[in-house]
């Protein structure tokens, strides 16, 4: 089982289009994927089909009030096979807020709590750090950082990369940056391609080759409820977050043999 975080402090960078639509290639490749929904905004479990106004399911949420010891309860299957989700919900924020002022040092997951029956474990964080997100970073075995191919994403980078490392010395020094890569590309502007050259020069080997362009049709597939590979499989969006895929997957392959 490989745990992978997918991290920016900065909001709407592509975290959760990514985290989801990566899962989703994932499943597509018959890995067994769980993906664990970090957020209040449940952005990814909405995505994934999981809208608690719409539903009736538990969530992280009552995972972490019940003090269960066990996580599989609370996990959904979703419409795609071998993709599983521990859903978020918004009554997450108030806990989010009560653990930050009065409980900053519990953590609710252990490693143990992680099923080991998946292939992936991919967590979506919230763009401000809580300290669920310190606790999914105090486990994982890698970190993803989407950087949005804007002028401004770069101080966003700089303050995800100051986490990392916070948490390498604190909480988990074995925590690996899988890798860095751009998000929202427009090729037409100048701004785009500085930024991602900028990221190449100062990032190296760090970045993914693999980019992810503007298009429209990860957002349709967002208002679907799917991801990408299985809503227009055919789409540039699609072709792209499967390549990402298959980097991630090399990556880690790579690392584990040495
Ligand atoms: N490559 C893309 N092309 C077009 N639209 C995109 C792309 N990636 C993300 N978006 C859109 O940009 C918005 C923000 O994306 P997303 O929700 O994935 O970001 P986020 O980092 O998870 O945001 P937050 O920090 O608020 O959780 C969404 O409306 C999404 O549909
Ligand atoms: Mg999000």
């Amino acid at each position: 089982m490989t745990s992978i975080v997918v991290l920016n402090n900065k909001g709407g960078v592509g975290k959760t289009t990514s985290v989801v639509n990566i899962a989703g290639a994932l499943a597509q490749k018959n890995k067994k994927t769980l993906l664990v929904d970090l957020d209040p905004a449940a952005s990814a479990s909405v995505h994934l089909g999981l809208d608690k106004n719409t539903g009736d399911f538990k969530t992280l949420c009552d995972f972490i009030l019940e003090g269960a010891d066990d996580v599989h309860p609370f996990i959904r299957e979703t419409a795609f096979k071998h993709l599983h989700c521990l859903p978020s919900e918004p009554a997450l924020s108030d806990f989010y807020d009560e653990m930050v002022h009065e409980q900053e040092d519990r953590f609710f997951f252990e490693r143990g709590h992680l099923p080991e029956r998946y292939d992936y474990i991919l967590f979506d964080s919230p763009p401000n750090m809580g300290s669920l997100a310190f606790n999914a970073l105090a486990l994982a075995d890698y970190v993803l950082i989407p950087v949005q191919t804007q002028f401004l994403a770069l101080n966003g980078l700089q303050l995800t990369l100051k986490t990392v490392d916070k948490v390498r010395r604190h909480l988990n020094p074995d925590l690996k940056i899988l890798g860095i890569f751009g998000t929202q590309y427009d090729r037409r502007t100048r701004v785009a391609r500085d930024v991602l050259e900028h990221l190449r020069q100062q990032h190296g080997k760090l970045m993914m080759k693999t980019v992810i362009g503007v298009n429209s049709k990860l957002t349709e597939a967002y208002n679907a409820q799917k991801p990408i590979v299985f809503k227009t499989p055919a789409a540039r969006g699609a072709r792209e977050y499967a390549a990402l895929t298959q980097e991630i997957q090399s990556r880690i392959k790579k690392d584990k043999r040495t």
